[in-house]
């Protein structure tokens, strides 16, 4: 759409000569590094939650006790038979411990990279089972069984 893009350039700029606002994230896939498209985004997803995690990568719900409660029943349901009840792995690899085939998993603008967009073989893209918020939701229980090194845990440094 034109006009949207001329609105888009417009606010570029403008942050950019007032040096306001951070910009927002680029979302790349995890293994070819193109641009997500984000229009195949599942309806629903584009919460203030979703709008905050799209200005600097950080997923506001790691610290939301019920978007965790909630996440967990959506990851039993789209990710367990795979990666295992505990995400202790399965056919998936395990996500509780700071092993990952994906270093940029460690921050949470990588795991949701992953999640949206998938990597290889039955990782597929998730954007047709859950939307954006909801991916948010199953990130944030995800980091809350974590059992590596907290040195590791990437997406707690500020
Ligand atoms: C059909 C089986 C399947 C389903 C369903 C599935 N995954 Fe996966 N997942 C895999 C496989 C296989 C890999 C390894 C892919 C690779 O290495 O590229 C993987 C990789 C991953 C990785 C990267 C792990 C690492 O060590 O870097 C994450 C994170 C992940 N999955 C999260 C999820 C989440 C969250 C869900 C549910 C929304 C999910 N997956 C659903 C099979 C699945």
């Amino acid at each position: 759409m034109k006009f949207k893009h001329i609105v888009t350039s417009t606010v570029l700029a403008t942050a950019f000569i007032g040096n306001i606002a951070q910009a927002d994230i680029t979302l790349r896939h995890a293994i070819q590094g193109t641009e997500l498209d984000m229009s195949f985004a599942k309806k629903g997803g584009d919460t203030p939650a979703f709008k905050e995690f799209m200005k600097d990568g950080r997923n506001p719900y790691n610290t939301d006790k019920e978007a965790i409660e909630h996440g967990e029943s959506l990851y039993m349901t789209g990710c367990s038979g795979c990666h295992g009840h505990e995400a202790e792995g399965k056919l998936g690899p395990g996500l509780a411990d700071d092993y990952w085939t994906y270093p940029a998993i460690a921050t949470d603008k990588g795991l949701f990279e992953i999640l949206f967009g998938g990597a290889n073989g039955m990782m597929g893209p998730q954007y047709g089972n859950f939307n954006t918020d909801e991916m948010l939701q199953i990130m944030a229980w995800i980091r809350s069984i974590y059992t590596g090194k907290p040195k590791k845990a990437k997406w707690l440094k500020k």
